[in-house]
């Protein structure tokens, strides 16, 4: 399986989002990664269902909606008629994560669950077969540019590892610090959906940069035969 780029666009320029899009998209991007923050479940407050659905109508890639947010059940359907294409949520805020995750894809969206660094992989146990992904945050959500958490590598592996188990070839992917130097270790480890916002553009040229990080990407995923 060849290995997703999504360009977070939490990193762009807020004023041309629609620029920011259609460069990642030259480079290759795959997905565009739309973060949601409430300013409650992390601090920062972002975009919402209007803004979605104006990214809809530029981008040509799907669109992947991180749900950062308290109560998503409210807030599913709305994110899915803007025009999301995957939409995940948080272990951590929902006591009722099978239906979720089932609602979620009765909407036609694909359905992926989200672990916080401090969420043990345990958490996934009882959901792994149902859902279309996962996603390992390996930094605290709520702001790009952070540092990658060195232990998220191992986790990326024990959560391939789980989903095998469950006989779920859902891809594994990976959002937080992800750059040119680092994208090989988590492709190694199973990651393949690599999210990366300041590494695409808080650089002069978020096209080359969205180039660089797949064919980097792909190179670590042929290298591994898995
Ligand atoms: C963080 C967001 C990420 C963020 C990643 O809460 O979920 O998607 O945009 O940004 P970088 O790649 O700069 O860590
Ligand atoms: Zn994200």
């Amino acid at each position: 399986m060849t290995v997703q780029i999504a360009p977070s666009i939490l990193s762009a320029d807020f004023a041309a989002l629609g620029d920011a899009i259609a460069a990642a998209e030259r480079g290759g991007a795959d997905l565009i990664h739309v973060d949601v923050m409430d300013g409650h479940f992390v601090p920062n407050i972002t975009i919402g269902p209007p803004v979605v659905k104006a990214l809809k109508r530029v981008a040509t890639v799907p669109l992947d909606v991180h749900l950062m947010i308290e109560e998503p059940d409210r807030y599913i359907e709305a994110f899915a008629d803007a025009g999301a294409a995957m939409l995940s949520v948080h272990v951590e805020v929902l006591p009722h994560l099978h239906r979720t995750v089932h609602a979620i894809q009765a909407l036609g969206a694909k359905a992926g669950v989200v672990l916080n660094p401090s969420t043990p992989v345990v958490m996934l146990a009882d959901i792994a077969a149902d859902v279309d992904y996962v996603l390992i945050m390996s930094v605290n959500p709520g702001f790009g540019g952070q540092t990658f958490i060195p232990h998220s590598q191992s986790k990326v592996r024990e959560v391939r590892a789980l989903l095998d188990r469950a006989g779920n070839r859902a891809p594994v992917e990976i959002d937080g610090g992800i750059d040119q130097h680092n994208v090989a270790q988590v492709v190694e480890a199973g990651a393949r959906i690599i999210v990366a916002g300041s590494a695409v553009f808080h650089t002069p040229d978020p096209e080359r940069a969205t180039r660089e990080l797949k064919a980097a990407a792909n190179g670590a995923a042929a290298s591994t035969a898995r």
